[in-house]
């Protein structure tokens, strides 16, 4: 985990890929008006949303350009997405066979399961997605105690005894003052940066944050400033700005300057650059707000996120917020910090006085990952997991680098995108890796900017080697089939034996 062996890279395709890559879809963009055309003089059957005649005369409800795009290119490939899922998601899968009658535009079930698929595509990164009963014992128990549902907010009756648990565990495991959780991630961020900037202040967001934070920001109804991504140059620059013109109209001093970043960034497998964003708030006098969804549990030598992983000090975070659906194979979110800003937030959030508690089974499911994760089950079950996922994004990553795939990000990170660029490949590469009973996630334009369409792989402390090797060995060959591997650069078989000075910090 040492910081000098950190590699983080983000290869430039070659020029004749970005050209293929436009060229694939303007072809479909084309094929889409020649349709278009022959649905409009009915050649062609029409299953377009669009406004009835007698409507026409009111603002349009469909977008043109979303439109087209929906009908013309996603309905082509919609087969890849929103499969139905039968079992756990755990390492190995079941999915729901489905067929379509109508080129995509509805499924058919078959009956028939396709069974024993390896999913590289859910966030279970320490493998607590599990349905062993003897893991599961107190997970259960709560539930015969507690029930499933709280029916209430924490402030009416939903106040659990094992909530407060949770939140002295949550606090303890960061090593901070106090923390509160909620029952939905999502609303931890869109409902809790509301409550603590608004008007007068300035949000400093990083350009690929996570939506709910882009929400929130919005929602606060702070001015907003997007700086480029992990780029600290951008930051400083639009720190100083702020600091020496103020605000916009009146050029009087921002009331509060927020930066937003996340820990790992789930699209590029990027990790934040911490320190130096500590250093920058302190020496602008702004306050750090830190989404640990796809980090907390899955870096740091003991699962604690990127304050360990960097060694920094916890308490320099002034917000730090996770979530409990990715590493914790639960559901939820937390805020933690200062127990004045936790109390502040109590009061003050939308989401802590509106929303209902969190459900008690998935309390105890989360408190139970805590406590093996610290070692307080008496086990170091924890700290195993925690060394096969640090082993296994390792592995996969170096085994996918000496292949020639480009692939994104910081070798410490679990998420692994590799880059399929052209509109064609990413189809044909997600059908086949389901035909090879490999189950991955694909994504491509408006997710992903339009020349960097890509798979994005998940790993977990739960795949095997055995498991790890024929997922390697599908990709190799479906790699070479579709030539998919448009990396330049030449790596060596074993990155530990490169010459620390071969990694690149900052490419
Ligand atoms: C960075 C980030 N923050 C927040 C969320 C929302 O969390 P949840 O899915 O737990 O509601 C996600 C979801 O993927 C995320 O990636």
């Amino acid at each position: 985990f040492s910081r000098q062996n950190r590699q983080e890279s983000f290869e430039q395709a070659p020029m004749y890929v970005a050209v293929m890559t436009y060229l694939g879809y303007g072809i479909v963009t084309l094929f889409g008006y020649v349709r278009d055309f022959l649905r409009a003089v009915g050649l062609e059957k029409c299953h377009v949303a669009q406004e009835r005649d007698e409507q026409k005369d009111f603002v349009p409800l469909y977008q043109d350009f979303e439109n087209f795009y929906t009908r013309n290119l996603y309905m082509r490939v919609r087969d890849n997405w929103n499969r139905p899922i039968c079992s756990l998601p755990g390492p190995v899968f079941d999915l729901m066979e489905r067929v379509s009658d109508d080129y995509n535009w509805t499924f058919r079930l078959t009956g028939r399961t396709i069974h024993n698929v390896i999913n590289v595509g859910s966030y279970n990164y320490l493998g607590f997605a599990e349905n062993n009963a003897d893991f599961l014992k107190t997970v259960a128990d709560t539930t015969c105690q507690f029930g499933v549902g709280v029916c209430s907010t924490r402030q009416e009756m939903g106040n659990l005894s094992i909530h407060e648990e949770l939140e002295k565990l949550v606090a303890n495991f960061l090593g901070v003052e106090s923390s509160m959780t909620f029952g939905m991630g999502f609303a931890t961020n869109s409902m809790n940066i509301p409550a603590l900037v608004g008007k007068g202040c300035l949000i400093l967001s990083d350009e690929l944050n996570h939506t709910s934070l882009i929400l929130g920001a919005r929602l606060s109804g702070a001015t907003i400033r997007v700086f480029k991504h992990n780029n600290m140059h951008s930051l400083e620059k639009m720190l100083r700005e702020a600091v020496c013109s103020g605000q916009t109209r009146t050029h009087r001093p921002w009331k509060k300057i927020l930066i937003i970043v996340e820990g790992i960034y789930s699209m590029e497998g990027s990790v934040v650059r911490l320190p130096e964003i500590i250093a920058l708030k302190k020496k602008y006098k702004a306050y750090l707000y830190l989404d640990e969804a796809h980090s907390i549990g899955a870096v740091g030598p003991s699962g604690r996120g990127v304050t360990e992983l960097f060694d920094v000090d916890p308490t320099d975070v002034d917000v730090m917020m996770g979530t409990f659906t990715k590493s914790f194979g639960a559901s939820g979110g937390y805020i933690a910090g200062k127990k004045e800003l936790v109390d502040y937030l109590r009061s003050h959030s939308h989401s802590a006085v509106y929303a209902s508690a969190m459900s008690p089974p998935v309390t105890e499911q989360i408190i139970r990952a805590l406590k093996c994760l610290m070692g307080k089950d008496g086990s170091t079950e924890g700290i195993r997991r925690i060394r096969q996922l640090a082993e296994n994004s390792r592995y996969f990553r170096a085994r996918l680098k000496e292949m020639g795939f480009i692939i994104y990000g910081s070798d410490d990170s679990p998420v692994v995108p590799i880059l399929l660029y052209m509109p064609g490949k990413v189809v044909a590469f997600a059908r086949e890796m389901l035909d090879r009973r490999i189950g991955v996630v694909v994504v491509g334009f408006p997710a992903t900017p339009i020349t960097e369409a890509r798979a994005r792989f998940c790993l977990s402390a739960a795949h095997t080697r055995d498991m790890l090797n024929q997922v390697l060995h599908h990709l190799n060959e479906v790699g070479d089939r579709l030539c998919l591997k448009f990396s330049r650069r030449k790596y060596s078989s074993w990155p530990d034996l490169c010459e620390e000075t071969d990694f690149e910090l900052d490419s």
